[in-house]
């Protein structure tokens, strides 16, 4: 055994577990690379697709070649993620995970190292999503301990915590009308919660229905983990982390991720004096970079970025509606247009005379440009962009903030509603189009962002900016927090 792999078997063990969808994949590998960073043996659990598919497109595998402490596992086939914004789907999903899940699981924590023969030492901790409570229960069993990460913010997490209180004081459930009533049972935030703010699972009739029940279960179940870790900084949400304390005091508050890593990875380049650490994003879609040479040729602070993330989908009335609405306001804009991202838009195409996204490409030549995949960070980054239109999905919104891109948010469902809300009414760092899908709608606010209220809410995102970027230098608060974890994890203190 050389210095390396005596090194190795000294170290600890984590498997990481994370929902299978591209918003916990990307931000819980992020996570696995700090810890690899930090000496750790990482067993990363993907679900068969996502393991397949971050084969295929990204370059993980590469990038985590370099750390020989990291094993990527997968799953046995049967998991469809495709479903989970179909009515159920939510509750299907969960069903196929713990059907699946929990052999598995218990299989690998019976084995010796949990590592599938490569010579990792025992696992010695779980890192699950904090929906994945499969995880505790199977690791009850072996008595080892738990840590949950909770992929969303903190203001949605706690909002779906609160939930039992909403129904206890008859606020949940709600019919569909009345959306601008308030909301005063979740705790620091009364005053400016509406029912449309809650998160969309919170739209039922019925206190019964099995998607709202899956969720709300999950969450209900978060003191149970030995700590709780996320993906936010203490300056933007510390408010509403002291009511979390209040029933989670192991709270490990170490985000944004993704700016956390480049800048470990910076450190780590300059300290072993190579170029080997490289950070790159996680996706698991090619990236088309056809899009950064366009914004090379665009004026300063001038573009608007349009990208709804990795799951939503739109019919395609609201399209047409965006168009418009993008279109007429004069700016110029990136558009990322997945190719599922319209609701059977290969079937209506058929049978349609209307436009279909070439020749909407076509018409925008002038002033857009269309991929169906961007490298969001880097897009972010790029001093043309002063604006970003989005499904305010939590990667996205801390990638904007990190950056100090104003925000124009439609969200689409789950936490989204939420965040948007408190970007537009706390942290006045962009406007909440949510609930609205109408040209004339789209035009004024996109000019309000990009043109009458610029100045305003570009000054605002540039202060939040700069409070990111303070919490993850050394010494800031989730450089603190995760040189915590860090120690906690080492000396298996919980
Ligand atoms: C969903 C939820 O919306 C999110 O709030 C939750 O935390 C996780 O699940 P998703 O819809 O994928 O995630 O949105 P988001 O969290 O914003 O993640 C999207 C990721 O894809 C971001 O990291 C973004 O950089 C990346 N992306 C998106 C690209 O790399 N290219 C694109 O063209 C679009």
């Amino acid at each position: 055994m050389d210095q390396v792999q005596q090194q190795q078997q000294l170290s600890p063990h984590v498997l990481i577990f994370p929902f299978p969808a591209q918003g916990h994949v990307n931000s819980m590998l992020k996570l696995s690379e700090l810890l690899c960073l930090a000496g750790i043996n990482i067993t990363f659990l993907a679900s068969y697709n996502i393991h397949n598919r971050l084969l295929r497109h990204s370059n993980v595998i590469s990038r985590f070649s370099k750390y020989p402490g990291f094993n990527l596992e997968h799953l046995p086939d049967g998991i469809n993620e495709n479903n989970i914004h179909t009515p159920g789907g939510v509750m299907e999903l969960y069903t196929a995970l713990r059907s699946i899940g929990r052999p598995f699981l218990t299989e690998l924590l019976s084995k010796d190292s949990g590592d599938g023969g490569k010579n990792m030492p025992p696992l010695t901790c779980i890192i699950a999503d904090g929906i994945l409570s499969v995880a505790l229960d199977v690791a009850q069993e072996f008595g080892l301990p738990v840590l949950y990460f909770r992929t969303i913010s903190a203001l949605a997490f706690w909002a779906y915590f609160c939930i039992p209180q909403l129904i206890e004081a008859g606020e949940l459930p709600f019919s569909g009308n009345d959306m601008d009533l308030p909301i005063v049972n979740v705790k620091g935030m009364e005053g400016f919660l509406r029912r449309r703010d809650l998160p969309s699972f919170c739209r039922v009739d019925d206190l019964t229905n099995p998607d709202f029940n899956s969720l709300l279960n999950e969450t209900l179940q978060t003191p149970r983990a030995k700590g709780l870790i996320l993906n936010t900084f203490e300056d933007l949400e510390g408010p509403i982390l002291s009511h979390i304390r209040t029933h989670c005091p192991n709270l490990y508050t170490i985000g944004p991720l993704h700016a956390h890593l480049k800048t470990r990875l910076q450190v780590h380049t300059l300290n072993s004096n190579s170029d080997s650490s490289s950070y790159s994003s996680n996706s698991l879609w090619e990236e088309d970079r056809s899009c950064i040479n366009w914004l090379d040729k665009q004026p300063y602070k001038s573009v608007l970025y349009v990208s709804f993330g990795s799951i939503t989908i739109i019919t395609r009335e609201k399209l047409w509606e965006f168009w418009h609405g993008i279109v007429n306001s004069g700016v110029r804009f990136l558009w990322v247009i997945r190719p599922d991202l319209i609701r059977a838009w290969n079937d209506e195409l058929e049978s349609s005379n209307k436009s279909t996204p070439m020749q909407l490409e076509e018409a925008t030549k002038e002033r857009g440009h269309m991929v169906e995949w961007a490298p969001q960070e880097e897009v972010l980054a790029h001093p043309a962009v002063a604006g970003f239109l989005t499904h305010s999905g939590w990667n996205s919104t801390l990638e904007s903030i990190v950056e100090g891109v104003p925000m124009l948010c439609w969200p689409y469902f789950a936490d989204q509603q939420p965040n948007s809300r408190f970007v537009g009414e706390v942290w006045k760092i962009g406007l909440d189009m949510k609930d609205t899908c109408d040209r004339r709608i789209v035009e004024k606010m996109i000019r309000d962002l990009m043109v009458e209220r610029k100045d305003e809410l570009l000054h605002r995102a540039d202060h939040m900016a700069k409070l990111a970027r303070k919490s993850i230098e050394k010494g800031g608060s989730s450089f603190c927090n995760l040189e915590r974890l860090i120690d906690d994890i080492k000396s298996a203190y919980f």
